[in-house]
């Protein structure tokens, strides 16, 4: 794999490499100051040569653009809500949280004061944070303290301050519960799930998070810890947050999932009979998956396009987040309202959430790792999509997505861990082709269906037999398009393709497991807000296509089984899309 992780350049500081083994993680010295200076060039700016104008683009001079990312030509990034205007923030009070209905209103305290002027973000000159996993700072009883306090610390401060823990949870909140309407079109709030989105807004959400928690406990290296829920070894919630008495703790969870169990990756709100060993395998094969499918074609691992004035439930979410999840689904409360993780709008009240979303942080910086930090969308939509936070002097600041691409920029870096997934290759099915378990299936056709039983349909495919060439260059995706999600709120199903066990016909057995759509449950606003909206799943079936042997198959059997919620399907069909692979 490739050690470009931070790429320290001729001027930057003296970064120290722990030369990695195989599938490890690379790590550094924790005593490093960050240089503002840093080479840039894996996260491009504005002047940077190897990106192209979406305007050179529409001139005909651009040749990288647009390779991997849909093109639309009226769009503009995604710019934050101005929130010096009266109404920038708009959250409806209506839920299903009877008794703290206040939990929805996540507004910041600042809005609509008209001297506030969101400045830009000033990278931090620090020591270089490192974080590290769940699993070994649970032995290290002097960072618990620190970090126990500083939580402690943030909780206490007044809840009106912009540091304190519940204020902290409203920036998620108001950035996930449709409370900021771009240009007033409250069919386009900004989201920051299910699109290309996902991954640096929250890399800046902890990036300030942490820096916070540092400076309550005057610690500027102090960094947060990650759940190591891609490793066995972190497979369980951490003993360090089931304390009722410690400030880690949070009381809205499904505690029949407290230790030992292991997380199940395929959630469905009914623990499935599989034994630790089986369910950690199939995690293991679901990441390894999500990696395999969406190197080459980052809109499969980061989530698709979305710029501004469009609707965000439109975008497929990539598979990472998808995992990510059945993981929030997994830890919250198993029943309505699903507080705290279960849902979006609570499940920054809850510590957890801070060591998923740096081990989904960590994991995109694996990604980038293993891409040779090759930008994952050379688009101006995607660089300069822009958010405000507060710092952690409360100010409120402006943040670019193609500054959070550099983490040694930011000081943080990962401590060297393994990914076990990497050679967690699935193990081959044998087929059920007995005549007595065949059945017919066709071609989808053109009414929309009904996910109440699991439903199997021939898929064309655009091409057989591809080349290794061929396959270099284009990726195979299936897409489910239109998906309709009755009344807006959870919904999960899962995609398996098979090939054909006679000429038309499906066997019993669904074959590969390819990739999943999993939504959260939403409050009964955002929920109705939407309720009609027609949304998208991509998946990448490039291995399971190569490791289920089916290759030659001129057309395939795609399964689709509903979990639960009430859905309905559009359409069902395959595209070849164009990788990055060769666009450096
Ligand atoms: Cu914004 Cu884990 O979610």
């Amino acid at each position: 794999m490739s050690l470009y992780f931070l790429s320290p350049g001729p001027s930057a500081c003296p970064l120290e490499y722990h030369p990695a083994s195989k599938h490890a993680l690379p790590s550094r010295s924790s005593r490093i100051r960050c240089a503002l200076n840093n080479d840039e060039k894996q996260s491009p700016s504005s002047s940077s040569p190897i990106t192209v104008d979406r305007r050179d683009m529409l001139l005909g001079l651009g040749g990288l653009y647009g390779a991997t990312t849909g093109m639309n030509a009226r769009a503009d990034p995604i710019m934050p809500p101005d929130l010096n205007k009266a109404g920038a923030c708009n959250i409806a009070v209506e839920s299903n949280f009877p008794d703290k209905s206040d939990f929805l209103k996540c507004c910041p305290p600042y809005q609509g004061d008209e001297t506030l002027v969101p400045t830009d973000y000033t990278f931090p000159k620090t020591p270089l944070r490192v974080r590290r996993p769940i699993q070994e700072v649970v032995n290290d009883s002097e960072y618990m303290e620190k970090f126990k306090t500083a939580i402690q610390k943030m909780k206490a401060l007044p809840e009106t301050d912009p540091c304190n823990f519940i204020q902290q949870s409203k920036i998620h909140c108001a950035y996930c519960n449709e409370a900021y309407p771009q240009n007033g079109d409250v069919n386009a709030p900004i989201s920051v799930h299910a699109s290309w989105i996902f991954l640096p807004w929250h890399r800046y959400y902890l990036h300030f998070f942490e820096r916070i928690l540092g400076s309550l406990i005057g610690d500027d290296t102090f960094a947060l810890p990650y759940w190591n829920f891609d490793n066995p070894d972190g497979m369980t919630i951490s003993t360090i947050y089931t304390d009722p008495n410690s400030p880690l703790y949070d009381a809205y969870r499904n505690t029949s999932h407290y230790p030992p169990k292991i997380v199940d990756y395929k959630y469905n709100y009914v623990d499935r009979e599989l034994t630790d060993d089986a369910l950690i395998a199939e995690n293991l094969a679901y990441m390894r998956k999500t990696f395999k499918e969406g190197e080459p074609l980052p809109e499969l691992f980061m989530g698709d396009p979305l710029r501004a004035n469009e609707n965000p439930s439109l975008t497929s979410p990539g598979q990472l987040e998808v995992i990510h999840n059945s993981i929030h689904q997994w830890v919250g409360e198993r029943d309505v309202p699903h507080r705290d993780m279960g849902t979006f709008v609570t499940a920054a009240r809850d510590c957890i959430f801070y060591g998923v979303h740096a081990n989904v942080d960590r994991l995109w910086s694996f990604y980038r790792a293993r891409r040779g930090n090759r930008v994952e969308f050379n688009d101006r939509d995607w660089l300069d999509a822009t958010f405000v936070f507060y710092d952690e002097e409360r100010k409120v600041v402006k943040v670019k997505i193609s500054d959070s691409l550099n983490t040694s920029k930011m000081c943080y870096t990962y401590a060297e861990s393994t990914a076990p997934w990497l050679g967690a290759v699935p193990k081959k099915k044998t087929k059920a082709k007995t005549p007595g378990s065949i059945v017919q299936v066709n071609e989808f056709g053109s009414e929309r269906k009904e996910l109440d039983k699991p439903i199997q349909v021939l898929v064309k495919r655009p091409k057989k037999s591809r080349s290794k060439s061929e396959k270099e260059d284009e990726g195979e995706v299936l897409y489910i398009s239109d998906i309709i999600v009755a009344d807006g709120r959870k919904a999960r199903f899962d995609v398996y393709i098979n090939a054909p066990a006679a000429p038309g016909r499906a066997a019993a057995d669904y074959g590969e497991f390819v990739g999943s759509y999993v939504k959260l449950p939403e409050t009964s606003q955002a929920a109705k807000a939407s309720k009609d909206k027609k949304r998208l799943l991509k998946v990448g079936i490039s291995s399971a296509l190569e490791e289920g042997e089916f290759e030659d198959a001129e057309s395939i059997v795609v399964s689709i089984v509903p979990r639960f919620g009430s859905v309905s399907i559009g359409s069902v069909f395959i595209k070849l899309i164009k990788t990055d692979v060769n666009s450096v």
